[in-house]
């Protein structure tokens, strides 16, 4: 069962969301309009609104601890617990996120201690579950009444968790609860579940999973025993779906409790299944029976007529047994899913007389067949007027004329997955009604112009992997006054022709122009191509072209001016030795994979292209291609780009200059490469740049993606890899491969360790400079000395005014304190009196009220005052440390650090913070090693020279210290 979800998987790695967060376990994502490209594993079921943040947790040991800093207004949590917990969870700490909604946790608890005297008033979803394979059930307790304070809890799913560790009136008391989901409860009577909700009123739908029920029996709590009249308890419930594995015995009276199902789903043997009526049943819906135990069709019809069934599933049906009379009290169904046992075969032979009992049936599908013939019609007196779709797996390998001609009102005709190689002509006829067909992965060789004779109504075509070997019949589809949608392949023609020809008006006739989706595969064979008039599409038309190579004869025919939708899968994609794509005028999606290993043909024609929104390029080879540069020109309009296993020589701005309406960015580049910043410069629509197993050249040219990753606050990077050992690739992960072609240092520190000499060269520039414009003063000095002199003052004068009101215009504070709220009151007991009342002059300091809701605002308003304050001073601690208001703000302020190359930032420690602890935090740390810091001593006794020395640091400076 768990297989059919994907496993929350590692494949993600590092995204630095747009609002800027760090956080060293958890992710935040605001909604946005590219939410929908991030990893869906991360809480993939759970809706994403708009105005929402989610925040994703993975690694977590503990939660309190982990989770700390986490911003209070998130709506949507999800926490990935790491294997080995072993500790209680108390509800209690998630009451400091007043605005969740959702809460998804997949871990296991020894305990669960209920919300104690706080609330969490927007609590509407809650999951509990244990993903790890092969583990246990979590024996987990949950004690009564700990679901009370979720006043809104309105759904809760519990996977994995033994249900019998939790008290018997653990769901007692939340008073919305709708939905109860209930997967491996690790229990084995079903009395455990319905004692535990027979006092939900208010619920409205309960879905149960539990494989080791083997028997159902009558339920024995004491709520049951004293209901004398076994009516049901719930008022509102609407939907039950029961799903087990092998069930060996049903209790008279078992089910009572439940009256209607909506889904039946177990493995149960024909004894067993007879006794389901008895159990206190009264309807279910869909029935679903699978198991090794075949079961006769009239058994099996007793059951459908006594519970109402509507749908049915069984997977071992006698089908011998099938006949008008074995099936008559089946007659109520409307759908019905047969498979044949194998043990069966190969000697099935099937009355189809039985349809005509089933007047209620529009759907039917039987697998597993094996007859040489599918009599339907042949014993039909009238026609069948109630099926409308109907699925067959069979072994026959021929489709015999007017097979199908009874069904006059079926709409849906699925044969694909069969054995089929030949359709007698005239196969079809009388399937009037007939919209869609799909014969795909079958055996057909052939196709003649009266092989779809009489489908006046088939929009839908889809003959893929056949190997038609065979020419296919001028005008075989031509008659098709429908069709809109067709799909040919594999194309394979006889293999004395070298190349595969088709003329598509010599097959399609008229109706080429309606088609909205053409599909032509010639798998791995060279095809060519033919329009043949000078037709055209009334319609967006979607092409799909496959084939070792592809090739058109006649490239300037109107038809390809219709095509918005290209794709086409060929080493080579030609007109003459040209490549064809400039033909497509009108394309507005192209999606064009190529082999790496293809001769070289001219690609830069795609800058013609001008309406393309979409542009994807595989296995693309941009190495070879004499102006790789230009390809992307003029594409003013496209939106998203793709790059996927292609070879490039470097991203640069000469690529993108006219890219101005591109949001999204996919690369996955074969080689090792270098990203320059001019490749994002001209991009001013960007949202996401996704990077798929980056490789990088050790180049300080690349250093800048580091900080603009971190930084940019409009567009997203993710980076994608596999090959983390972790899982998570962090940019601190990415590694870069070194001039030498062996070694491979991580990237991060590469650039640490080697491209700040790029400063060292800004430097020796600057002297270079310098000499110089001495070397000019000085042979000023000597053209016109007597000048000099008051030029030079009046210069200065000039300059020193210009200085002062930098210095104190531009700032309207000497101090922007950047401080955990739980230092407040030191902040307001010793700072403030120690700094804003010693003067003159007097210090301006601006303290941060810690009271404001999260957004961009808030970012641009802490970068608005740190950008006024003169100085950035830090008091770090514990409690700093954890905040995300402090790290965003101390982020900030180095950035401003880089930028100005000024003494701005002061790092005061009011604790000793052991160095374990700070070498967590990376900026830090590093700054530790550059900046010089101030301890808050102990001793009362120095706090004043303590002062002193902060003081002198923050005062404004004086103008005799601008002078000097
Ligand atoms: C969990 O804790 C209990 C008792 O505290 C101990 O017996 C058990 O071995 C622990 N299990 C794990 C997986 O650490
Ligand atoms: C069960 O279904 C029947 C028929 O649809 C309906 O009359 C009856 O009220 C339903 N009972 C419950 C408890 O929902
Ligand atoms: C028949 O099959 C089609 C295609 O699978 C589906 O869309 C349609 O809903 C089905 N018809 C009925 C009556 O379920
Ligand atoms: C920043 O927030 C303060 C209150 O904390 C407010 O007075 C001020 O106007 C805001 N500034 C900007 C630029 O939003």
């Amino acid at each position: 069962m768990r297989s059919m979800f994907s496993h929350p998987a590692v494949l993600f790695l590092w995204i630095q969301s747009s609002s800027g967060w760090m956080h060293p376990k958890c992710q935040i994502y605001d909604s946005s309009e590219d939410l929908e490209h991030i990893p869906t594993w991360i809480c993939s079921h759970i809706p994403h609104h708009a105005e929402r943040y989610t925040a994703a947790c993975q690694d977590v040991t503990a939660i309190e601890e982990d989770l700390l800093g986490l911003p209070p207004n998130i709506n949507t949590l999800c926490i990935y617990m790491t294997h080995g917990e072993n500790r209680s969870m108390s509800l209690g700490f998630f009451s400091r996120f007043q605005d969740l909604e959702y809460l998804y946790i997949d871990g296991c608890f020894t305990q669960i201690l209920p919300t104690a005297n706080s609330h969490l008033p927007n609590l509407q979803h809650m999951y509990l579950g244990k993903w790890e394979m092969d583990s246990d059930c979590c024996d987990c307790h949950i004690g009564p009444h700990t679901f009370r304070d979720l006043v809104k809890l309105s759904h809760l799913t519990l996977w994995s968790y033994r249900l019998p560790a939790m008290s018997p009136d653990v769901f007692h008391g939340i008073p919305l609860l709708q939905s109860l989901i209930i997967r491996e409860p690790c229990l084995e009577d079903l009395s455990e579940i319905a004692c535990r909700i027979m006092n939900i009123k208010s619920l409205v739908r309960l879905y149960v999973d539990a494989a080791n029920i083997r028997s159902l029996n009558i339920s024995n709590c004491s709520v049951l025993n004293t209901n004398e009249s076994m009516t049901p308890v719930f008022i509102n419930l609407a939907s039950v779906a029961l799903s087990f594995d092998e069930i060996t015995h049903i209790d008279e009276g078992s089910l009572a409790w439940l009256q209607n199902l909506t889904r039946l789903t177990g493995d149960f043997s024909q004894k067993v299944l007879l006794d389901l009526p008895l159990s206190g049943i009264k309807q279910i819906q869909v029935l679903s029976c699978y198991g090794i135990n075949v079961i006769d069709i009239e058994s099996i019809c007793n059951v459908v007529f006594l519970l109402s069934i509507k749908k049915l599933f069984v997977n071992n049906a006698n089908t011998s047994s099938l006949s008008m009379s074995s099936i008559e009290l089946c007659t109520g169904l409307e759908y019905m899913y047969l498979s044949v046992p194998l043990s069966f075969h190969p000697t099935t032979h099937l009355d189809w007389h039985f349809i005509s009992s089933l007047k209620n049936l529009n759907q039917l599908n039987i697998v597993g067949l094996e007859d040489n013939r599918l009599d339907i019609c042949s014993f039909q007196k009238q026609p069948i007027t109630w099926l409308t779709n109907l699925t067959f797996g069979l072994k026959n390998q021929m489709l015999f004329a007017k097979e199908f001609i009874c069904l006059v009102k079926l709409q849906y005709l699925d044969i694909k997955h069969n054995l089929i190689s030949n359709i007698e002509d005239f196969a079809f006829l009388g399937l009037t009604n007939l919209e869609s067909l799909d014969i795909t992965s079958n055996k057909i060789t052939q196709i003649n112009a009266n092989t779809f004779y009489g489908l006046h109504s088939l929009t839908w075509l889809d003959l893929r992997n056949n190997p038609l070997i065979h020419n296919i019949e001028a005008m075989s589809f031509a008659h098709l006054m429908s069709l809109r949608q067709v799909f040919l392949g594999q194309v394979h023609n006889p293999l004395t022709e070298p190349v595969i020809n088709l003329n598509l008006t010599l097959i399609f006739g008229g109706i080429l122009s309606q088609l909205t989706r053409l599909y032509i595969s010639s798998a791995m064979r060279p095809m060519q191509l033919t329009i043949g008039s000078n037709i055209t599409s009334k319609q967006n038309l979607s092409l799909q072209l496959k084939g070792q190579t592809v090739s058109f004869q006649d490239c300037d025919r109107p038809f390809f001016q219709s095509v918005t939708h290209l794709h086409a899968d060929a080493e080579e994609f030609l007109c003459g030795s040209e490549f064809m794509g400039k033909y497509f005028t009108s394309v507005e999606t192209f999606d064009y994979r190529s082999k790496l290993s293809a001769k070289r043909v001219d690609l830069t024609s795609i800058n013609q292209l001008i309406h393309l929104r979409k542009l994807t390029l595989r296995q693309v080879d941009l190495l070879i291609q004499r102006s790789a540069d230009i390809i992307f020109h003029n594409l003013t309009k496209l939106e998203v780009l793709e790059l996927d296993n292609c070879r490039i020589y470097s991203l640069e701005g000469s690529l993108t200059k006219d890219l101005k309406s591109l949001k999204r960015v996919y690369l996955h580049i074969e080689n090792i490469y270098n990203v320059f910043y001019s490749f994002t410069e001209p991009l001013s629509s960007l949202k996401l740049l996704t990077f798929d197993n980056l490789q990088m050249f050790c180049s300080c040219d690349n250093a800048w993606l580091i900080t603009w990753a971190k930084g940019c606050r409009q567009v997203e990077v993710i980076m994608l890899g596999s090959y983390s050992k972790t899982g998570m690739y962090a940019l601190e992960d990415l590694i870069c491969l070194s001039d030498n072609g062996i070694d491979t240092p991580y990237f991060v520190r590469y650039t640490e360790a080697n491209c700040t000499t790029e400063v060292g060269f800004v430097l020796f520039v600057a002297t270079g400079l310098g000499v110089l414009f001495f070397m000019l003063v000085v042979l000023v000095h000597n053209l016109a000395g007597p000048y000099l002199l008051p030029l030079y003052h009046i210069t200065l004068g000039w300059l020193l005014e210009a200085m002062r009101s930098n210095t104190r215009g531009r700032y309207h504070y000497d101090a922007f304190v950047s401080y955990s709220g739980k230092d407040e009151r030191w902040v307001e007991e010793e700072l403030l009196p120690n700094l804003e009342q010693r003067g003159p002059p007097f210090l301006r300091l601006c303290l941060h009220s810690r009271d404001f809701q999260l957004g961009k605002d808030i970012v641009e308003n802490i970068t608005d005052s740190l950008y006024r304050s003169r100085h950035t001073l830090c008091l770090v601690s514990r409690h700093y440390l954890h905040s995300n208001w402090c790290s965003l703000e101390m982020k900030l302020a180095t950035y401003r650090l880089q930028l100005e190359q000024r003494d701005i930032l002061l790092l005061v420690f009011l604790e000793k913070i052991p160095p374990r602890r700070l070498s967590a935090h990376h900026r830090l740390a590093r700054l530790l090693k550059t900046r010089t810091y101030l301890d808050w001593p102990q001793d009362p006794h120095q706090h004043q020279a303590f002062w002193d020395r902060l003081w002198a640091k923050l005062k404004p400076p004086t103008e005799h210290e601008i002078r000097g």
